[in-house]
């Protein structure tokens, strides 16, 4: 993969060519502060939380230094963190989401905060205020990868090339995850589709396989095919409930993104693809390999669960849930009576 290819992927790039197959959204640039503030490790803290300060556990005593607008106030048992304000960015940000419907899905020039829907409160990338972004952004490894290594995986070592770092609000669209597909273009040619949720069965695919395989087809030939600035690369798409097939999003041809049901190899290894579901008949030939998820399958667990840290955990530190607050103390109470009695034992054996 070079860097080019990674180039061509951000959303300024694609967007303004293709606006009228995808989601109304608004680019707005990220000014040096607010990626200096998304970067910092020590504030968790977001503008406008003191209502949702739960949320905000994480302090760090060490690097406050230099940060005007981050105050410490330190005493044995509390620590009061002010979030820094950015009052310009949040009302461009804020004219943006009420202009597309004061709901939005927010990413940055490659990535959206995948990762991260458990931290908000709806566990849910939607979004209505700055605060909710700067939430889901300060909390995910794929926003700071995009921030920090985007070239990560380049094969070519000329210079990164410079980017203009910029936050992306899209319209909220309710997505049914069973209608969303990743298809897989080289040299200009629709190669694979796959089944973008593919830890799940979806009947209505293996029911309507030919027709959704059809209509991706005949979207990327309309729309797509020469129109993109590079041969090889990975488009998402959204086949809605009336048969309509929308743009999602772009991603480089490579490592970096998820291959979900076909391998790299595969797809690089030049051989043609086989669907991974039915027999390729000569009929089907020349279409792509489309791969979904069969009920033979079991359920798999998200893909994103990793990132995430143990519910109780959360519902401990957020005070979410009184009882399960109640059942730790005891818990803890009843450990620190036993280990006083353990503490007891060989003065009493000793008498
Ligand atoms: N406008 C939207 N409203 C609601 N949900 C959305 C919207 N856009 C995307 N989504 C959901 O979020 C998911 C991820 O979106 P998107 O592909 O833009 O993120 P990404 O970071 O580029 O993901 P990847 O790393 O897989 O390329 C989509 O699969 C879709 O389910
Ligand atoms: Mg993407």
């Amino acid at each position: 993969m070079k860097k080019d290819q990674v180039v061509n992927c951000q959303f300024s790039v694609w967007y303004p060519l293709f606006k009228k197959h995808t989601i109304k959204s608004l680019i707005l640039p990220l000014p040096q502060n607010v990626i200096d503030y998304l970067l910092d490790d020590g504030t968790l803290v977001v503008s406008g939380s003191t209502e949702n300060s739960h949320q905000c556990s994480q302090t760090n005593h060490s690097d406050s230094e230099g940060e005007d607008d981050v105050q410490w106030s330190d005493d044995e048992t509390t620590t009061v963190v002010t979030a820094p304000e950015f009052p310009e960015f949040n009302s461009k940000v804020q004219e943006a989401i009420n202009t597309l419907g004061g709901r939005v899905f927010p990413k940055l020039n490659w990535s959206a905060p995948r990762d991260a829907n458990w931290i908000a409160l709806n566990s849910s990338l939607q979004c209505q205020s700055l605060s909710d972004i700067f939430l889901l952004f300060k909390s995910s490894d794929f926003v700071t990868h995009d921030l920090t290594q985007p070239f990560l995986q380049c094969s070519d070592d000329s210079p990164d090339p410079v980017i203009n770092y910029e936050l992306v609000l899209r319209k909220w669209s309710e997505l049914i995850p069973g209608g969303e597909f990743r298809c897989f273009v080289k040299e200009n040619k629709l190669i694979g589709i796959s089944q973008r949720d593919y830890t799940q069965h979806y009947q209505h695919i293996s029911k309507q396989e030919e027709s959704i395989s059809a209509s991706v087809l005949q979207f990327f030939r309309d729309n797509i095919q020469h129109q993109f600035p590079d041969e090889d690369f990975v488009l998402d798409v959204y086949r809605d409930s009336m048969g309509r097939v929308w743009l999602i999003d772009f991603n480089p041809f490579g490592e970096v993104t998820d291959s979900l049901l076909f391998t790299w190899e595969e797809l690089t290894s030049g051989n043609s693809l086989t669907a991974g579901n039915t027999e390729d008949g000569p009929a089907l030939q020349e279409r792509p390999a489309f791969r979904y998820t069969t009920s033979e399958v079991t359920v798999q667990p998200s893909p994103c669960l990793s990132y995430r840290i143990p519910r109780d955990f959360m519902d401990l530190s957020t005070g979410e849930d009184a009882y399960k607050l109640i059942d730790f103390l005891k818990l803890k109470k009843g450990q620190q009576e036993s280990s006083s009695e353990d503490e007891a034992d060989p003065h009493v054996t000793s008498t």
